[in-house]
């Protein structure tokens, strides 16, 4: 998907944030890879809570920091995976608990948080979103090719 149409977005707030997030959920198809870049705080959490109401879920999305993997079946077929990589010291260790079949399974969404884990082993078409913090509330959102 060409995202470069979407450049950059500020957002001011928490809702903001989600807002963004639901209304790309309503844009990518099944299939589609998110790596969430950003430090520690940047919203990453917020974005995918909003990803996830724009896909109709309306459980909670909270921080999977304790279980890297976090699946929310979604209301047809298929799921969205929201990761947590912070722990996982590298690709081999996450392909030692089967990430591969997270990432190319067609019929569902995977966000990724601490993406640079993996780096070596995202797919190609990934979709890359950086957060950065720019104040209290603010914080950039921007697509980048890699
Ligand atoms: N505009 C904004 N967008 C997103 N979050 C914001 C915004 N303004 C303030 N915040 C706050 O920033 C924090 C973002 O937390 P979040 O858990 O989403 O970060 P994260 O990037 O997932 O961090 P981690 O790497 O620790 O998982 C929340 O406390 C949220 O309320
Ligand atoms: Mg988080």
């Amino acid at each position: 998907m060409d995202t470069s149409i979407l450049k950059t977005f500020e957002s001011d707030s928490d809702a903001a944030t989600e807002q963004f997030a639901e209304k790309l959920a309503g844009m990518v198809p099944r299939g589609t890879v998110i790596a969430l870049h950003g430090n520690l705080g940047a919203g990453k959490t917020v974005f995918a809570r909003g990803f996830a109401r724009g896909l109709g879920l309306d459980e909670q999305v909270s921080s999977p920091t304790y279980t890297i993997i976090q699946e929310y079946k979604l209301p047809d077929c298929g799921y969205l995976y929201h990761m947590d990589l912070y722990r996982i010291a590298d690709s081999a260790s996450a392909l030692g608990f089967g990430i591969d079949e997270f990432l190319n399974d067609r019929n569902s969404y995977a966000l990724i948080e601490w993406p640079e884990r993996i780096e070596d082993i995202l797919p190609p078409e990934t979709l890359h979103l950086t957060i950065t913090r720019t104040g209290e509330e603010s914080r950039t959102l921007k697509f980048e090719n890699r």
